[in-house]
């Protein structure tokens, strides 16, 4: 049997890898996050507390670390700069410093935040960083260093997660039953991602000898604003929608505007295929 540590596992992507995990008994799970649940199922460790991560970890003494703890608020980054660098940066150094002194295997979760958004081609894993925001700026030194800390670590960047949670299909979905008129950003290419889709790929990597830096999106890429129009189709709804350009809604930390990532080096190395956004939403949609 392995053992399996998780943080962050009452996130989206938490939620569906425990999902997927629960019931096989190959694993035993090792949940945490920075709330307990209330059955006890999750315990509490904040990831920036680095006596509680090296003590939890090697106290459970996992075969596999999933490090799906973030700040994800993007917004909220831009003015709480040093909790997003603790949870964002120091958190997965700590993280990466225990898994390495028991040799247990990493997969840390990044974004496709980390590239300025100019390109107009998908990123490739051998693209430049070059982050806009605060939280990408975090989440590319909390990249570093799980590098420099756990050699042997996989880092996942991904994009548009939605899953269990706040997230932009809910938005959309909750907007659409006040009967709000609703106004889209149209100029900002992204690929939206389901958590579950996302944790699929995580679970087929936790048993291949993965490591280094990887992309890991659905496939396709849309805009919000036609992302919303295919919510509303697939979910029967007819709302008032507008397109808007980004200059129209203002935001604190600025976004990439063309945020495509290709998965090549799943592709390439390991004959995985993600779905496409279209059928990964039809799923999510399907299930909620
Ligand atoms: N969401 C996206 O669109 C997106 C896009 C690209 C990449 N990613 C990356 O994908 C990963 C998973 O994202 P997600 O969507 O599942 O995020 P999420 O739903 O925000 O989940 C993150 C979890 O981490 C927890 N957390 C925050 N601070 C913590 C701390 N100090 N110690 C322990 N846990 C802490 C959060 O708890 P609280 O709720 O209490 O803060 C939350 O349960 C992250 O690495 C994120 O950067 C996400």
């Amino acid at each position: 049997m392995k053992r399996v540590f998780i943080t962050g596992a009452q996130g989206q992507l938490g939620l569906a890898i425990i999902e997927l995990l629960k019931d096989k008994q190959e694993y035993e799970l090792y949940l945490t996050d920075s709330r307990p649940d209330l059955e006890g199922i999750i315990k509490m460790l904040d990831i920036t507390d680095e006596a509680s991560v090296k003590s939890e970890i090697l106290s459970f003494y996992p075969d596999i670390i999933i490090n799906c703890a973030a700040m994800t608020a993007v917004d909220l980054c831009e003015t709480e700069k040093e909790r997003a660098y603790a949870i964002n940066a120091l958190g997965p150094k700590y993280i990466a410093k225990a898994a390495n002194s028991i040799g247990a295997k990493l997969i840390h979760i990044s974004t496709d935040y980390v590239y300025d958004g100019q390109a107009q081609t998908p990123y490739t894993e051998e693209a430049v960083p070059n982050p806009i925001s605060v939280y990408g700026s975090t989440k590319l030194v909390g990249d570093k260093f799980v590098m420099d800390y756990c050699p042997k670590a996989s880092i996942i960047h991904t994009s548009g997660v939605y899953g269990e949670g706040k997230n932009f299909v809910r938005t959309m979905l909750r907007l659409a039953d006040e009967d709000r008129k609703i106004r889209v950003v149209s100029d900002q290419i992204v690929t939206p991602t389901s958590s579950m889709e996302l944790a699929r790929v995580i679970v087929y990597l936790m048993e291949t000898d993965s490591h280094g830096k990887y992309h890991a999106t659905c496939e396709g890429s849309t805009n919000w604003y036609e992302f919303a129009l295919k919510i509303f189709k697939i979910a029967g709804k007819e709302p008032s929608v507008e397109a808007i350009s980004t200059s129209e809604y203002p935001t604190p930390a600025k976004r990439p505007m063309y945020s495509v990532l290709d998965n090549k080096k799943l592709r390439e190395v390991h004959g995985y295929t993600m779905k496409k956004w279209e059928d990964a939403l039809e799923e999510y949609l399907r299930r909620i």
